[in-house]
């Protein structure tokens, strides 16, 4: 029943689209018709600027980490990390955005700071140093769970090292347009780094 209930508060938390709300609300534009077309934090970023993108940053993140510590303050008998999937399912099938949402990048950076944040700060470690060498968001997203998947064998949880690699393939799935834009050519690079 716990699974039922928290996998279900997952879903709904991780469906908010905050990309979608910072840009009707703050700048009165659906984000879904400029730039990548992506509800995520680096197409705010690009369309909105860096405080719109910052919020976005910071809200999906949090709907991993809030849903994988909610468990915890009910003493439920769940697997966390189980629950927080189910928000990452929301953010990129969003059940309030017609189930298109984003990459799967923040809120499973979220989920990981909610049950290890050494884990996490590793991994923001790795996407800074992957953004500052490649200039590409996408890749060093990719980068960055590659590298945490590997990364989670020293805490020697299997179940880390699961889910982290199946949100690693998940994230190369969602990324699969941005995978064909790096090979011609097309997918842009940040400027400012
Ligand atoms: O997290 C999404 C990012 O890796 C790529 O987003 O908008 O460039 O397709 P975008």
């Amino acid at each position: 029943m716990d699974y039922i209930l928290f996998a279900i508060i997952a879903y709904v938390l991780g469906s908010i689209p905050s990309a979608l709300i910072v840009g009707k609300i703050g700048f009165k534009i659906d984000i879904r018709e400029h730039g990548s077309g992506n509800l995520g934090a680096t197409n705010t970023f690009r369309v909105l600027g860096i405080k719109a993108g910052i919020i976005v940053t910071v809200a999906d993140i949090l709907k991993g980490t809030i849903a994988t510590l909610l468990p915890s303050l009910f003493d439920a008998d769940v697997y966390r990390l189980i629950i927080g999937l189910f928000a990452v399912l929301g953010h990129t099938y969003p059940l309030f955005a017609k189930f298109k949402g984003g990459k799967a990048v923040a809120t499973s950076g979220g989920i990981i700071l909610g049950v290890n944040p050494l884990l996490f700060v590793i991994m923001i470690a790795t996407f800074i140093l992957s953004l500052y060498l490649s200039k590409y968001v996408s890749l060093s997203s990719m980068i960055t769970g590659v590298v945490s998947a590997i990364v989670a064998i020293l805490f020697k949880d299997t179940g880390l090292i699961i889910v982290i690699s199946v949100l690693t393939i998940f994230v190369f799935y969602r990324h699969k347009e941005n995978i064909k834009r790096i090979k011609n050519g097309t997918e842009p690079k940040i400027k400012w780094m």
